[in-house]
């Protein structure tokens, strides 16, 4: 039987290197394994933080032309952008109501987020609500994220078991799809924190549109620690362990591989090698993302994604409709 997965990516910053290891390359390592995959643009997820809506608007776009220079094949890829399926949040509504508060509030990411403001959107908290729609209303399988939005999926196990027990077999169970290495890049300046879109500090973070300088500046920069040894060792030397699962992610040598080719050399030669490959596999990327960006084939891959998933999604609000009894 065909299994289908699908992720999404929220347009609240530029797509970074973390996204692009984190929840891009996992998903183009399975779009050849698997014949039904669904990729979407989560923007009404972004709308849970203020976002100027001129650079919303441009960045929504870019996102998807920036999914398929990645490698994401339109032809095989269903690629959509969330807001235009006006069935999810409907769906997410009765979700909403066979949600726990208690269940949301403990959501790491809100109450992270939430931390300290007074004022945040009632929308932080329910938003993993609308997460787990994306994910119930096309019956997907597997959902390759990174580590920090397996909670999320989690909870839409939780939901959709709670909901098919309720009112009889509705959504299938989803799993979550982490891979083991690289599902939590690290910001360069800070590496016990995760590498985020929305982070204030850019060197932390390497941008997708980042140029060959600037990304070898930044890994040049990263903090490391004053050992002197190329080890891998997530809690005395994030830095470093940082810098090598990114090096084993893009060069696609094991982290023992490049443990030993780097046995004998410096911390400085290391970050030349990792900025050196990153900057290549970017540059590559950005080639391609400026040629599908001339070749206004957008609007058609984006049309056809729109039509396939509003049918999708009808047809579930119908089911869940009927379901709950909301029918006339
Ligand atoms: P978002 O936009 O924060 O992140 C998109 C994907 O990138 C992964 N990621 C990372 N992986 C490794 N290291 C990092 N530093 C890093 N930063 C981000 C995330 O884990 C994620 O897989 N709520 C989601 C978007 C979403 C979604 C969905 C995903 C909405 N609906 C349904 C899957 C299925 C989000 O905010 O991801």
């Amino acid at each position: 039987m065909s299994k289908r997965i699908l992720t999404g990516l929220k347009p609240t910053g530029e797509l970074t290197l973390g996204n692009y290891i984190g929840a891009i390359l996992p998903f183009i390592e399975m779009q050849k394994d698997f014949d039904d995959v669904f990729l979407f643009v989560a923007d009404l997820h972004a709308l849970t933080v203020y976002q100027d809506p001129k650079v919303l608007r441009d960045r929504i776009k870019r996102f998807v032309a920036m999914y398929v220079a990645c490698g994401v094949d339109p032809e095989k890829t269903t690629i959509y952008i969330q807001s235009e399926n006006e069935y999810i949040p409907a769906i997410s509504w009765i979700l909403e109501c066979n949600t726990y508060y208690g269940e949301a509030s403990r959501m790491i990411q809100f109450k992270e987020k939430s931390k300290g403001k007074e004022n945040f959107s009632v929308g932080l908290l329910t938003y993993p609500v609308l997460m787990a729609t994306d994910i119930l209303f096309c019956d997907a399988d597997y959902v390759p994220v990174g580590e920090d939005q397996k909670q999320h999926v989690e909870l839409t196990r939780d939901i959709a078991e709670r909901f098919n027990r309720l009112y009889g077999e509705t959504f299938k169970i989803p799993i979550p799809y982490i891979t083991e290495r690289g599902t939590k890049i690290k910001d360069l300046k800070d590496p016990t924190k995760k590498m985020s879109k929305s982070e204030e500090n850019p060197n932390g973070v390497i941008s997708m549109y980042d140029d060959k300088n600037t990304i070898i500046k930044k890994i040049k920069g990263a903090t490391t620690d004053s050992d002197m040894t190329i080890k891998f060792d997530e809690e005395k030397k994030p830095g470093i362990s940082n810098l090598l699962n990114i090096a084993s992610v893009i060069s696609g040598k094991s982290i023992e591989e490049l443990e030993k080719e780097f046995a004998d050399k410096n911390y400085g030669e290391f970050k030349s090698y990792v900025g050196e490959v990153t900057a290549n596999r970017l540059e590559e990327i950005q080639k391609k993302y400026n040629d599908i960006i001339a070749s206004g084939e957008l609007d058609r891959i984006l049309d056809k994604g729109a039509e396939k998933t509003r049918k999708l999604a009808k047809e579930k609000f119908q089911t869940v409709k009927e379901k709950v009894g909301t029918i006339r």
